[in-house]
């Protein structure tokens, strides 16, 4: 029977650690700023953002939202950007994602300052990501999340066989470039694989970021396997599971994190870790 890893446990015990830094630069003179700008009226979307700006407050982040109508032009939010990466009281900006599709995402998140880009998602950080750069640069927050969970459990990486699946800029890639960093053998898997469990079943590690319910049975892993879900998906009963068909899984896994319980907790913890960091980092640039 599989270990359980748990992402709410790390994520309190990350928030923890998170409150005390925030608490040393507030005797420094120094409040974390995170804007979270928010398009359109999407609930999932209003849901995440409003757990975010819950905890930030709690941790004592000076947390705002922009809540901005659908019907915002492209040029308006570029304004509304440009104005927080000029704003002296910010030190993290995140735009949520999904944005409305007559709006170019790519022209919109790319014009976060890379010093301010919290979720990590601007070229210049991407690419250190990819170059494995030493120093300091943010990290999508989803996958960061994961490394530090599977650091909390002592899951070693090193020479291991990893399957990601799903090659999203917010999870999949950003997971590859990490375990690859960490030094595992990848695998990125998307909808054009035409046989998943060919890779699967022979992994050390599973990552399955997909949002397609039941993915992976347990005939789909290899007994001892470290199992990884990252989907959010309502079962025919309307519950909260992931990718992965949990019951039948765990009973042959080594680990598996839960759904919900599992990454969803440790992506919150990662946004406020980074928002400290990005604090830190540009403290240290100005003084
Ligand atoms: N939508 C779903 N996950 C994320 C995330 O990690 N960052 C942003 N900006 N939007 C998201």
């Amino acid at each position: 029977m599989a270990i359980l890893l748990d992402g709410k446990k790390t994520a309190n015990d990350l928030n923890e650690i998170t409150r005390n830094r925030i608490l040393k630069l507030k005797q420094r003179g120094i409040v974390p700023g995170l804007a979270v700008v928010i398009v359109g009226e999407d609930q999932a979307s209003q849901r995440y953002v409003r757990n975010k700006h819950k905890l930030a407050l709690k941790l004592g982040v000076n947390s705002i939202i922009k809540a901005v109508p659908a019907t915002v032009t492209e040029n308006q939010l570029l304004n509304l950007i440009a104005e927080l990466n000029h704003d002296q009281t910010i030190q993290a900006i995140l735009v949520q994602d999904p944005l409305p599709t007559r709006l170019n995402e790519q022209k919109i998140m790319q014009s976060i300052s890379p010093e301010k880009d919290v979720d990590g998602f601007t070229t210049t950080n991407v690419g250190k990501l990819y170059l494995n750069h030493s120093g300091n640069y943010p990290v999508a927050c989803t996958p960061k999340g994961i490394m530090t969970l599977l650091q909390q459990y002592n899951i070693s990486l090193r020479g291991k066989k990893a399957v990601v699946i799903g090659r999203s800029a917010i999870v999949g890639k950003p997971m590859a470039a990490l375990l690859v960093n960490a030094g595992a053998s990848v695998s990125i898997l998307h909808r054009y694989t035409n046989d998943i469990t060919e890779y699967t079943q022979d992994a050390d590690i599973v990552i399955s970021a997909t949002g397609v319910l039941r993915l992976l049975d347990s005939e789909a892993i290899k007994s001892g396997a470290v199992i990884v879900d990252v989907g959010q998906n309502l079962d025919e009963n309307g519950h909260l599971v992931g990718d992965v068909d949990f019951e039948t899984v765990r009973q042959k896994a080594a680990a598996i994190t839960p759904v919900p319980g599992g990454v969803g907790p440790m992506t919150i913890a990662t946004l406020m870790q980074q928002t400290v960091d990005l604090t830190e980092w540009g403290a240290t640039n100005d003084e």
